[in-house]
């Protein structure tokens, strides 16, 4: 009992099984002109006709204010790839996504509530801020008994993982290690990813706004027998950090640098609560440290795992890559193919955006339901984000084709 296999997955999709909306790109563009006409309406935004009467510094402030609103469908699907995406209704938080993600992941397996052993969640937008941990509520809201029948209390693992935009690789690799490390029976866990990244998003920024969005996915995962695993034991996971790219992505307030409180709130131009990118670093960044940079003289990641897992790059059949940008998994792309890649790498950018924790589970969610993902196929899972922050996971897909 030292596999583990992959035997189901979920999805939580605002608007389709989560109360929410789709947001095309037309109705985020309408919806950031109707923000900016109501912080004119409230005066906190001065109007282009009063900006003569105000000093040249001031005046330069105010135009690029301005600008901030202004986008459009063709600008966000050329320079991103994104289509649509969902935004979950107010009334629903992390937890509520991701138990419908895991409920769905754990009809698939064909498993009921008592028989899960472990509850991992990979999310940068908990519920709350320290406690209770998300994990805990979605233990709760699946109906997981935390004692047996006798009243016995049950060894049942769990956390909530962060690691910005690689929490899933992190945590699915903490998940394993819970799963596989059984001595008898069979353990069994769901490892999800879900995040509401959309409220920490500035929203007076066209930058972030059409990229950041709500989801939920899920995986089930259970010990097997050696022969019928999906991993490769420690040769699987290969992750990384590089803190002194920190700035490029953060909020500053919230946490113990700088508690909430201590910034005016109450302004809607202070953008220290919400979520700071500098984009283009970040797009950058996120190729070279895939798959090395020439000009800092590193090797990528990918290389680094591959020689971890002990797998030719012509190997890989499969590639679920984290959905920042189009333009960054077609660099990526690029850049493989000269490697000798010759598999597929999957896309569904276009209509969920980037969702953060749930990206991953989300690509083999529509992949193995669309039938591009196939028994045998040797996956490899890319995800990248802020801290910088790296996970790779090699895994062989053994579940049987979809039926629905
Ligand atoms: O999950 C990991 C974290 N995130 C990522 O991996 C995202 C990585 N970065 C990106 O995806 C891209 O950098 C963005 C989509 C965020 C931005 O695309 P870009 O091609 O790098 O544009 P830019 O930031 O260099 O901005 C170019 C111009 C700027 O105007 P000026 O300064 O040249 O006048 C922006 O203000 O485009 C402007 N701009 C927009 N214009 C219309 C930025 N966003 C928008 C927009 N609509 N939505």
């Amino acid at each position: 009992m030292h596999g583990v296999r992959i035997v189901g997955l979920g999805a939580a999709l605002p608007g389709t099984n989560v109360p929410g909306r789709i947001v095309t790109n037309d109705v985020l563009a309408a919806e950031l002109l109707e923000r900016r006409s109501v912080l004119v309406r409230d005066g906190f935004l001065v109007p282009p006709d009063l900006w003569c009467h105000l000093p040249e510094e001031q005046q330069i402030i105010c135009r690029a204010r301005w600008s901030q609103f202004e986008t459009d469908n063709g600008w966000i699907m050329d320079r991103t790839g994104i289509d649509e995406r969902r935004r979950a209704a107010p009334e629903i938080a992390t937890s509520d996504l991701a138990i419908v993600a895991g409920r769905d992941a754990m009809a698939t397996a064909g498993w009921t509530p008592d028989m899960v052993d472990g509850v991992f969640v990979a999310t940068v937008t908990p519920d709350h801020p320290l406690t209770p941990p998300t994990f805990s509520l979605v233990q709760h809201g699946l109906g997981i008994p935390a004692f047996d029948v006798h009243g016995y209390p049950r060894n049942l693992g769990g956390m909530d993982g962060s690691a910005a935009c690689s929490s899933f690789g992190h945590v699915l690799r903490t998940a394993y290690d819970w799963t596989r490390s059984v001595e008898r029976g069979v353990r069994r866990t769901l490892v999800i990813g879900a995040d509401e990244v959309s409220r920490w998003v500035d929203p007076n920024s066209r930058n972030l706004m059409p990229i950041l969005a709500d989801g939920g996915g899920a995986l089930a995962i259970e010990s097997t027998s050696e022969g019928e695993d999906c991993f490769f034991g420690d040769r699987s996971f290969f992750s990384g950090t590089d803190g002194s790219l920190a700035e490029l992505i953060k909020v500053p307030v919230g946490g113990s640098r700088q508690p909430v409180g201590t910034s005016a709130h109450d302004n809607p131009f202070d953008p220290t609560t919400r979520m700071f990118m500098n984009g283009r670093a970040v797009f950058q960044q996120a190729v070279g440290i895939l798959l090395g940079d020439k000009l800092h003289g590193t090797h990528g990641y990918i290389e680094a795992a591959l020689a971890h897992a002990g797998f030719d790059i012509g190997q890989v059949d499969f590639l679920a890559m984290h959905q920042a940008n189009n333009r960054i998994t077609d660099a990526a792309e690029g850049r493989l193919k000269d490697l000798g890649f010759k598999g597929v790498i999957y896309r569904n950018i276009q209509r969920y955006a980037n969702t953060t924790s749930a990206a991953i589970p989300l690509v083999l969610y529509d992949a193995w339901h669309d039938g591009t993902l196939k028994q045998d196929m040797l996956v490899m899972v890319a995800v990248f984000g802020g801290g910088f922050t790296v996970h790779l996971t090699f895994l062989r897909w053994t579940m049987p084709p979809s039926t629905t």
